[in-house]
C-alpha cells in the first residue's frame, strides 16, 4: 500500500479562532498525522483567526457580507474557495453563518461544527456565543459541554461525532461556564478530526 494522500482541512472562522488554533497545534504536534490545514475562509475581516493562521503560514480567504451583497454569490465564492484547494474536510470553528444545501451537498458528509453545548439540547437558531450558556444555566442544567457533528442542513442537527461533557456549577455565570466549554471545545475538535479520518478510511 502507498504512502496515504495528505488529507486537505479547509477550516471556516468567524472570530478568535481558538477552535482553529486547537487543530493548528494538534497538526504540528503530530496528534493529528497525514492532514494539513490549506486555508483559512474568514467571514469577518477583523478576526484574530486571521492573525493565528498567517502566524503558520496558512492562505486565508475573506468572504464576507459586505464583498458579496448578495448571499448566493458569497456562498459561491466560498464554495469557489473550498473547491479550488481540493478540500477534503469543511471544519466549522466558531463559523457564524450557516452554509446553504449547495454548498452541503457538495461536500456531503465532509462538514463538521463544534457546538458549544450537548446537542440535541440547546442548540438551532439564535443559540450561538454567549447566549447558548445563558440558555443553559436559565434551564438549570448541571451537565453541559461541546459538540462536534456532521453538518446537514439543519441548525446543529446533523449527526453526532463526539461530546465532551463538564460540570454546570451553582455559582456559574455564562462567561465562566462559556469558558470551561471551550477548553473542553479545544479538546474534543482535534479528537474528531481523528475519528472522522479513521471512519474514512483516509
Ligand atoms: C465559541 O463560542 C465556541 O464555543 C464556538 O464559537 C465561538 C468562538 O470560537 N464554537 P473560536 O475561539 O473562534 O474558535
Amino acid at each position: 500500500m502507498g504512502k496515504k494522500k495528505v488529507i486537505r482541512i479547509s477550516v471556516l472562522v468567524s472570530g478568535n479562532g481558538s477552535n482553529l488554533q486547537a487543530l493548528i497545534d494538534a497538526i504540528e504536534d503530530g496528534s493529528i498525522e497525514n492532514a494539513k490545514i490549506v486555508q483559512v475562509i474568514s467571514s469577518n475581516a477583523s478576526a484574530y483567526a486571521i492573525e493565528r493562521a498567517q502566524e503558520h503560514d496558512i492562505p486565508v480567504n475573506i468572504i464576507t457580507k459586505h464583498d458579496y451583497a448578495d448571499i448566493r454569490d458569497r456562498m459561491d465564492a466560498i464554495l469557489e474557495a473550498l473547491n479550488n484547494e481540493s478540500t477534503d474536510l469543511v471544519v466549522l470553528a466558531g463559523y457564524l453563518s450557516i452554509l446553504p444545501k449547495k454548498v452541503i451537498d457538495a461536500y456531503e458528509e465532509r462538514i463538521i461544527n463544534v457546538h458549544p453545548a450537548l446537542l440535541p439540547k440547546h442548540g438551532g437558531k439564535e443559540c450561538y456565543g454567549l447566549k447558548v450558556h445563558e440558555k443553559v444555566i436559565a434551564a438549570g442544567e448541571t451537565e453541559s459541554g461541546a459538540t462536534v457533528h456532521y453538518v446537514d442542513e439543519g441548525i446543529d442537527t446533523g449527526r453526532i461525532i463526539i461530546q465532551g461533557i463538564v460540570p454546570v456549577k451553582s455559582s456559574d455565570t455564562p462567561e465562566l461556564l462559556q469558558a470551561r466549554v471551550l477548553k473542553k471545545e479545544h479538546q474534543i475538535l482535534p479528537e474528531a478530526v481523528r475519528m472522522v479520518m479513521r471512519e474514512k478510511g483516509w
